[in-house]
């Protein structure tokens, strides 16, 4: 099992698949039934052991370091008012002091890459996991499980998609068959190919541990598609240097950069804490 020290959270994205509310709410901090989804995301790497948390954030978005910053003043309102439930509540989202939360500005966001090098400076470690909080993923912990069976190099979470849904996403040039095993090597990701020339149907979804030498990667990175700075292009530029390898997680990933995704992710947590909302 390696030892995760450091997660980095990407959040500074404007968020516009979810305009208009994403105008002044970020999407890190909408409500997945009970909890906003960072919080699915803080608590995925604390249960893969990381003692420190590095969010990648912009000015605009102070709502964020105000949703983990402990807040003294509510928590002795609700001790004082005998809200035990509620003070609980607050309780489960609290940091504890032996975890150290670092907040990085990225003046504009020009692409997941280019966030990713800017926590450069605060990783130690030979390798630090990636959690992209918008893919909300309920069920096994997926960095616990990375972690688990991380063997060294670039290692990303996988699933199949259909063929009709490669040009979506990243998609693994798979050199065994990721239905078969949990953890499969590539030679590549391609990203948003069309579904006559994919590689394979295995999509990278937002979960990563990456071997430190990728900085290295992304310092010498021209921009990629859309004019933004790729990290799958980092990624892909080690590939023959750093071994590539896909990782089939066992739980289910909701996007929820989407309003349809948000809201089926909703449903399946209020199923898992046995309150069946919405009929299908
Ligand atoms: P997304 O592309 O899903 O986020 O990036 P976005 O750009 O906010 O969304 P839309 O497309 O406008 O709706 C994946 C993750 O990377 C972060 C985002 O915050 C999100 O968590 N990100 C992306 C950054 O932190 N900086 C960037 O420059 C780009």
């Amino acid at each position: 099992m390696t030892q995760l020290h450091t997660v980095v959270f990407p959040v500074a994205g404007r968020g516009t698949r979810l305009l208009p509310i994403t105008k002044s709410v970020p999407k890190e901090l909408l409500p997945v039934y009970d909890k906003p989804v960072l919080q699915f995301a803080v608590e995925e790497a604390l249960d893969a052991g990381a003692k420190r948390l590095i969010f990648v954030t912009h000015a605009s978005k102070t709502a964020i370091p105000n949703y983990l910053k402990p807040d003294n003043a509510l928590k002795a309102a609700l001790d004082g008012g005998g809200k035990t439930e509620l003070l609980r509540a607050l309780d489960d989202v609290s940091l504890d002091n032996t975890v150290e939360v670092i907040f990085v500005e990225q003046d504009s966001p020009l692409g997941l890459g280019h966030a990713v090098l800017l926590s450069a400076p605060h990783v130690t470690g030979s390798a630090f996991g990636v959690i992209l909080p918008d893919d909300v993923i309920l069920g096994t912990p997926c960095l616990t499980e990375m972690a688990a069976g991380y063997p060294g190099g670039h290692m990303i979470a996988a699933m199949k998609v259909s063929a009709d849904d490669v040009s979506k996403y990243g998609i693994f040039d798979a050199v065994a068959d990721g239905d078969q095993h949990q953890i499969f090597r590539a030679n590549g990701l391609v990203e948003k190919p069309d579904s006559e020339t994919a590689p394979s149907q295995l999509a990278a979804v937002g979960r990563y541990i990456l071997d430190i030498c990728v900085f290295d990667a992304l310092r010498t990175l021209a921009p990629g598609a859309g004019g933004e700075y790729q990290l799958t292009d980092a990624i892909a530029a080690d590939v023959g240097r750093v071994e590539l390898n896909g990782f089939a997680f066992s739980g289910s990933r909701y996007d929820c950069g989407n309003h349809a995704g948000l809201l089926q992710a909703a449903n399946a947590r209020a199923a898992q804490v046995g309150q069946a909302l919405v009929a299908e």
